[in-house]
Order: C-alpha cells, then structure tokens, then sequence
C-alpha cells in the first residue's frame, strides 16, 4: 500500500506521509512542507483541496450522496431521532441512553433563563434589523453575562458551557422574531420537550394558549437535524478558526451566526423563497430564470442548488422535499411557489449546464417553503438554520479545543508592491 507522497521541486525531491480516514480519504501530510522546502507554501484559495484538520464528528461523500453524522446515517437520524439525541451524539460522541437524555435536557433547562438585561440590548436595535445581525450580537452579548471563560481542561466547566448555550440560544431565536414582531417576549415551560419549547416560545400569542401541531413539531425536529452538522462548512470552519485563539465558545458561535448569513451559505434559504416570489410575481416563467443562471454576463445564480461538495445530490434535499409535500398536505397550505420549485428543478436535472456542473438542489432549496408553511418569516429562516446547526458548531468547537489544534493562521504569497520609498504628502 502507498503511504507516501513524493514531490518534485527542481532537482529536489520531497517525501510526505499520507494520512488514511476511517473511510478511506486520503490526505498528504504537509506539515513539513515549509521547514523542508526552505519556504515554499500551498495555495488552495476557497480550500478546495484543503483539510483544515482530522474530525471524528461527521463523515460525508459528495459523490455518493451520504451524510453520518458520527456514523449514523442521516436518513435514519431524521426518521427515528429528535433533534435533542442528535445534539448529544454530536457533542458526545454517541446517541444517548434514555437516562442520559433526560439528565442533558434538565440541566439544558435548568440554564435556560437569559438575563433580564438582555431585552435592553434587543430593544435598541431599530424593527428593520436583519434577524441574523441580532443573533449574531446577541449571542455575543452573553459573553458579557457570563464572563468567565471556559476552562477546557475540566469536563465539568465544558459541560456547563454547553448546557448553557443549549439552553439560552433558542429564548435568542425566539426573542428575536417576537421582538420583530412586535410579540411580548416570553419565556416557554419545562414542561415542555425541547423543539416544543421552542414553538412555544416563537408562536404563542399573549391572548390565547398554545397548542402544538405535531405536524409541525415532527417537520420542526426533522429540518433541525438535518441542519445539525455538516463537516468543514463555511461557518463552522469560522466557529473552529475562531476558538483556535482561545476565543471562548459564545464568542466563537457568534462568528460563525454571521458567516451562515451569508447567501451563499446558509442565507440561501431565505434568498430561495426569495427567488421563487420573485419568479411567482414575473408570472412563473421559470425558463426565463433558467436563462439567466446560464448567462455568464448575469449575475443571478439558481439559489438553493449547487454544493461545494455534493456533486450526484444533497442527502438532506431528497429529505426535505418529502417532508415538504407532508407538511403542505397534512396542513392543508396550497402554496404555489412549490410547484415552482418542482418546476426549476425538473427543468435543471436534464438541463446540461446543471447535469456538466454536477448541480442538484441543496439542503436550502425545499425548506423554506416548509418554514413558511409552519408560519416562520422570511427573514428568520437562517435564523433556524442556527438553530439547527448550533449542536454541530459546539461539537466542532469542542473538538478543536480537546485536540488542542493551533491557532489557525494561514500564509499568503504576496502580489503586492515590491519596497519603495515613503513620499511626503505633497509630492504625490
Ligand atoms: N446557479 C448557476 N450556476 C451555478 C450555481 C447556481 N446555483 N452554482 C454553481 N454554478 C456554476 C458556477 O457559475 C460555475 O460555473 P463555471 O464552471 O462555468 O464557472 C460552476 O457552477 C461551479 O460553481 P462554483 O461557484 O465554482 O462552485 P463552488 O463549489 O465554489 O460553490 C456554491 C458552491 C454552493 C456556493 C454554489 O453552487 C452557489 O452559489 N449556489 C447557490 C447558493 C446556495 O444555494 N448556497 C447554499 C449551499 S447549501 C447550504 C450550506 O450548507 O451552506
């Protein structure tokens, strides 16, 4: 079996390990590279051919559609589990026994109170704040409530860490779209499961008693696991790079709230549902809009299909556009925009610009339209995008710090100016 690499540098030659995963990827170990080659660096702009470290958490092949998240496939995570369990085994390595999982949810619980003072910092921002950005600051605010830092050396103090944030980020959520809303903000019930808790916390009016849809929580638990975690994403690999400075784990989760923003990233969702408005009110020509995403000199890009790493399909997408038809059906929404999305995505699949780019709608493309079948705003819908991916993000998090990766820090090969002389100001 090869397990060496060789390379070529003028009349030098250079050998590196290979590194083997438990299924089977291969990586070239170039941490020597530098010091043996006098130098010379990698460039991997976008880090297409990059692994910025070894992960036990989740394993994905692009090729073959398949998503674990620590072994389990995802299929099976979101047909049997909740989103609770899922949490666990992500952070822990393992999906709980039953006694585990109700120790992890009452101490959740038990931390789940957010300072009074918080809503003075949510009151300040102006009704038209993007969701996003108020997560974002707010989660970054909860440093400033509970300033010690987490010791990774004690198990005890990481658990607490975890629980904490487990406990506080959905009344965030919740508060967040209230506040927009004009909504009191409210506090949901320990009696309640953890995604129940959450609908009650986002959709309880002050005049009347909630009740949940068990069609909504089961939709609810199964968009929120097949968001938990997706290996070196954009804003995961910015919680991790993040911590790598020893940034505590609030700070770090609210680096990666604005990364996921972005909609090329998990702001996707929300520029979907977007997109397809868009096409409904130009009279649902979706040829048209084929057209534009060919044109090279447009910039209007298909949102909700491509992936930097699927390239046969999104295991999650197959998922979510089931779930999408069940939960329209089951809650009676006739709404036009999925017929629309079906439409775009027949037409892709035998298009050959998407079939040569290997391009299939992403875990982005369907579950907009269930959020807002489920009554969620637009603008909150990568707002549960954090949601659900706020286990994978501290189990990242967590891993780094326990592998006690160093401090990501990446070179550059410099373009600019060679030296020159300073001139005064005025002889420029
Ligand atoms: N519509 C039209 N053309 C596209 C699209 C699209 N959605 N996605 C990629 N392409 C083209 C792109 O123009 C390029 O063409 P060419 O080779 O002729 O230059 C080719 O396909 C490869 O694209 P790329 O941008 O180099 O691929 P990437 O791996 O850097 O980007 C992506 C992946 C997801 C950013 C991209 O496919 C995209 O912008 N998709 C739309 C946004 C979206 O849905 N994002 C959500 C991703 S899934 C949720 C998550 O996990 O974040």
């Amino acid at each position: 079996m090869l397990d060496k690499a060789n390379l070529k540098i003028g009349e030098n030659s250079y050998e590196f390990p290979l590194i083997k995963g438990t299924e089977d990827e291969v990586a070239i170990d170039i941490k020597s590279l530098r010091g043996a080659t006098n130098g010379v660096i990698t460039i991997d702009p976008g880090f297409k051919n990059t692994g910025s470290c070894e992960s036990a958490i989740t394993f994905l092949d692009g090729e073959k559609g398949i998503l674990r998240y620590r072994g389990y496939p995802i299929e099976q995570l979101a047909e049997k589990a909740v989103f609770l369990e899922v949490a666990y085994a992500l952070i822990f390595g393992n999906l709980p026994t039953s006694e585990q999982l109700d120790k992890f949810h009452t101490d959740i619980k038990s931390k789940s109170v957010v300072d009074d003072d918080v809503k003075k910092i949510l009151d300040a921002f102006p009704k038209t704040a993007h969701p996003m950005g108020i997560l974002s600051s707010l989660t970054s605010a909860l440093t400033a409530f509970n300033p010690s830092s987490v010791n990774v050396d004690s198990e005890e103090d990481m658990y607490r860490a975890i629980v904490k944030i487990l406990g506080k980020f959905p009344v965030l959520v919740a508060w967040t779209m209230r506040k927009k809303q004009g909504l009191p903000l409210n506090y949901g019930s320990k009696s309640l499961g953890y995604v129940e808790n959450i609908m009650k916390m986002m959709f309880e009016q002050p005049n009347e008693d909630y009740e949940i849809n068990t069609i909504v929580k089961d939709a609810l638990d199964k968009l929120l696991i097949l968001h938990a975690d997706h290996e070196q994403n954009c804003s995961t690999s910015t919680v991790r790079i993040v911590g790598s400075s020893h940034a505590g784990l609030f700070a770090s989760l609210s680096a990666g709230i604005s990364a996921l923003w972005g909609p090329l990233h998990g702001g996707a969702n929300q520029a979907v549902l977007e997109m397809l408005e868009a096409i409904k009110e130009d009279g649902g020509d979706t040829k048209k809009y084929m057209a534009k995403a060919k044109d090279k000199n447009d910039s209007f890009r298909l949102m909700g299909f491509g992936h930097r790493v699927y390239k046969n399909f999104d295991p999650r997408a197959k998922i979510i556009k089931k779930a999408a038809d069940e939960v329209l059906n089951s809650l009676g929404v006739d709404d036009p925009i999925l017929e629309i999305a079906k439409g775009l995505e027949k037409e892709a699949l035998k298009d050959p610009y998407f079939v040569d780019r290997k391009l299939y709608p992403n875990v982005d493309f369907y579950s907009g339209i269930i959020y807002r079948a489920m009554g969620i705003p637009v603008e909150m819908f990568t707002v549960m995008f954090a949601l659900g991916r706020l286990p994978g993000w501290i189990a990242q998090w967590k891993e780094m710090r326990l592998n006690k990766e160093p401090i990501g820090r990446p070179r550059q090969i410099y373009t600019g100016q060679t030296e020159r002389s300073f001139t005064s100001i005025e002889n420029r």
